[in-house]
């Protein structure tokens, strides 16, 4: 297993993972197609849920821990999501953990959002998770956090170190240190791409979908200038 692997394998579900889980249920079809599902954090409660997952991972590391969920409601599927084919379409399509921010360019947003609508059920929801734009520019060399599992276990703390604002590339660099409560250190690479409102809301138009409603780290809450992340419900357009 990688490292990005074995932290991602550790990281426990959110308090805000729970609103994936709720759009999920009240979607059509009981069927969600989950872009990078990486080792399937979220794959695990939509399944319990009792939804059906299509999960899209490109990964191989990922891809084995995903694999070895041996779910008969998965289907795992080794795709780049910017090339993603035809199949059935999901009432819900998932985009999580900043899975837009780590596309490499403006063009394989476009392709992914593109590839996400021609999944969606026309009365269907696209939700994504994206970091804030504004705490990705403003961040700075070293900072600190704090994960906190939705079951209430103990906190996952974040330390953010080397960051670095490629102010003509848009993307912020940094390396993230995760300290769980036995002491275990995992480290992963942020390399995020600062997506405005303007942009995201222009390759969402472009891809046919249009925002339902966008929220803050946490929703319902709104979206403030120093969230790390927000939540966004989009639709496609009639
Ligand atoms: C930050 S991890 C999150 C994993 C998982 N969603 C979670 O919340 O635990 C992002 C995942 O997206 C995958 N990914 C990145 N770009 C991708 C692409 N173009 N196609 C498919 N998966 C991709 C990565 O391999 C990684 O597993």
């Amino acid at each position: 297993m990688t490292d990005r692997a074995e932290l991602y394998a550790r990281l426990p579900l959110l308090e805000s993972d729970g609103w994936w889980v709720e759009l999920a249920r009240a979607a059509p079809l009981g069927r969600v197609l989950e872009l990078g599902a990486g080792t399937g954090r979220l794959t695990r409660a939509l399944l319990g849920a009792g939804l059906e997952v299509e999960a899209v991972e490109q990964d191989p590391a990922m891809l084995s821990a995903l694999r070895a969920l041996d779910h008969p409601r998965l289907q795992v599927v080794e795709a780049d999501a910017a090339e993603l084919g035809e199949g059935p379409a999901a009432g819900l399509v998932a985009l999580p953990a900043a899975l837009l921010n780590e596309l490499p360019d403006a063009a394989a947003r476009r392709r992914v959002l593109a590839a996400a609508a021609r999944r969606c059920h026309p009365q269907g929801q696209l939700a994504l998770h994206l970091l804030g734009p504004w705490w990705l520019v403003r961040l700075p060399t070293r900072s600190t956090g704090r994960l906190h599992p939705a079951d209430g276990g103990p906190s996952v703390d974040v330390t953010v170190s080397g960051a670095e604002l490629d102010a003509w590339g848009a993307r912020s660099r940094a390396t993230l240190s995760y300290c769980f409560a036995d002491g275990t250190v995992l480290r992963d690479q942020l390399d995020a791409a600062v997506i405005s409102p303007t942009e995201l809301c222009g390759v969402l138009d472009a891809a046919g979908l249009e925002v339902v409603e966008r929220y803050g780290s946490v929703p319902p809450a709104r979206p403030c200038i120093d969230d790390v992340a927000w939540h966004v419900l989009a639709r496609p357009r009639p």
